[in-house]
């Protein structure tokens, strides 16, 4: 592809839908800042809100979401970026503001729409643009979670597609943005070792935990429609799970990376009742916006398995939480221990035999563990960890990368939709009929009812702050 080409496939301007909100603040302006520190931002950045703001005052705005997620250290760069914003107001059901839009954008004519506003306005926003005739080379930008169970999410995506083409579409699932979650594609598929035990004969079980030691910070309102399978499970960790279960891509291509995806979640045995542990914090339901009587779960343990010739009879364990013992997440793949007890101890005697296990998150990190002879007569030995850890800083963050790649039209780290679609159909089930949530007191690992999900082996793997074990 030429220069031309790759000139051609970049937005000319991105239009921010809901700028005066809390996506837009915490994340878009951040990783805007940090666009323009690398010299990449040179579109106009069109903000669209209800709110009647001066430019001015959006700018102040924008200055104090940057301040408040770190330090002002390139005051040019920050003086680019206040530069290239404008600013429209007005409701999105007037046809009037997507025609002060159009005007705003001047002679662009490849915007990027971001949609940073509740799924319930989209079809508004999009029949408003569409209307207005800026949607024909546009791109569309949506962020997880895409609906809230598989009725929805179809109508959502209904909705985009009544106007874009899936190549258009960019569905950011920020994890697919991490280093550390790349690097499972890579390091499953760029080393030959890992494959000839990548599968039911050799695998006891997978765990992915993601545990965050705060709660729901203001977003009650949020969480109440939302709860922790739908907010984390369905795309955070079901994403993980997909590139740690799928089968090697057939070409070099992250069309072939979906594929293999899509079979993953297709062969995901929908969810039961039985299957799950909800869990709610101690002092959820004073948070504001949160019902009195909530049952919404902050925490959700779950057992599933994949039907493949690969993964059969493989248990996944997968948990997630608010207000848990630490901010970390993990990948624990646990092997079967040899098939012959040559030495007393070759069987596991602390119930965990030789494990993989990818650390995602504060730090990224890869350690196997083995077991190794202790000194003296006896064949006795313990289990160590070969450990690898990744000290290079992130280049981007994942907001930074995605927005980078969806002005780009590079679709590749973005959730298509198959996938989205296939994986509520794994827990729609279980969205309206499942247990009730089980109250667990703030920095615990949850409700004990969760550990009855692990019938052998070790338990859950509770990772550790320093990312040791
Ligand atoms: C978001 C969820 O998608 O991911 C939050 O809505 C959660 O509830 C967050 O805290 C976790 O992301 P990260 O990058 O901080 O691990």
């Amino acid at each position: 592809m030429d220069h031309t080409d790759d000139v051609a496939r970049q937005s000319d301007a991105l239009v921010l839908f809901g700028i005066t909100g809390d996506l837009a603040r915490k994340k878009i302006f951040p990783a805007l800042y940090a666009m323009a520190k690398r010299g990449v931002l040179k579109v106009p950045v069109v903000g669209v809100a209800t709110s009647k703001l001066s430019v001015t005052e959006l700018r102040k705005r924008a200055r104090d979401a940057i301040k408040e997620s770190g330090k002002i250290d390139d005051k040019p760069a920050l003086d680019h970026l206040l530069s290239l914003l404008v600013y429209v107001s007005g409701d999105y059901n007037d046809p009037g503001t997507f025609e002060a839009l159009k005007k705003a954008l001047g002679k662009a004519r490849r915007p990027a729409h971001y949609l940073a506003i509740p799924p319930t306005l989209f079809e508004t926003v999009i029949k408003g643009l569409d209307d207005a005739g800026l949607t024909e080379q546009a791109r569309v930008i949506v962020e997880k979670p895409f609906g809230r169970d598989l009725a929805s999410a179809r109508e959502l995506n209904r909705i985009l597609r009544s106007v874009f083409a899936e190549d258009a579409v960019f569905r950011i699932d920020h994890y697919l943005g991490k280093e550390a979650i790349m690097n499972i594609l890579y390091f499953r598929f760029a080393n030959s070792f890992l494959e000839p035990i990548w599968n039911r004969d050799h695998v006891a079980s997978v765990q992915i935990t993601l545990a965050e030691d705060f709660g729901v910070e203001g977003r009650g309102k949020f969480y109440e429609s939302a709860g922790t399978l739908r907010d984390v499970v369905q795309n955070h960790l079901f994403q993980i799970l997909a590139l740690l279960a799928m089968e090697p891509p057939g070409y070099q291509d992250y069309g072939a990376v979906h594929a293999e995806k899509h079979k993953v979640f297709r062969a995901m045995r929908p969810l039961v009742p039985d299957d799950l542990v909800r869990g709610q914090y101690a002092g959820y339901r004073k948070e504001p916006g949160v019902a009195k009587n909530s049952d919404v779960e902050t925490f959700c343990a779950l057992r599933l398995y994949i039907d493949s010739w690969r993964w059969q009879g493989v248990p996944w364990y997968l948990r997630a939480g608010k207000c848990l013992a630490t901010t970390a997440a993990e990948v624990l793949v646990e092997l079967k221990p040899p098939p012959q007890r040559l030495f007393d101890d070759s069987a596991p005697v602390d119930g965990r035999a030789n494990y993989l296990r990818f650390r995602l998150s504060p730090n990224s990190a890869v350690a196997l563990a083995a077991r190794v002879k202790r000194a003296g007569k006896e064949f006795t030995g313990d289990q160590h960890e070969l450990f690898l850890q990744d000290e290079q800083l992130e280049e981007e963050s994942p907001y930074e990368r995605l927005l980078g790649n969806a002005m780009a039209g590079e679709g590749a780290l973005f959730a298509r939709e198959d996938c989205v679609d296939a994986a509520w159909a794994v827990v729609d089930p279980v969205l309206t009929k499942h247990h009730q949530a089980i109250a667990y007191q703030p920095g615990s690992w949850g409700p004990k009812a969760a550990d009855a999900l692990i019938a052998a082996g070790g338990g859950w793997h509770n990772p550790i702050p320093d990312g040791s074990v």
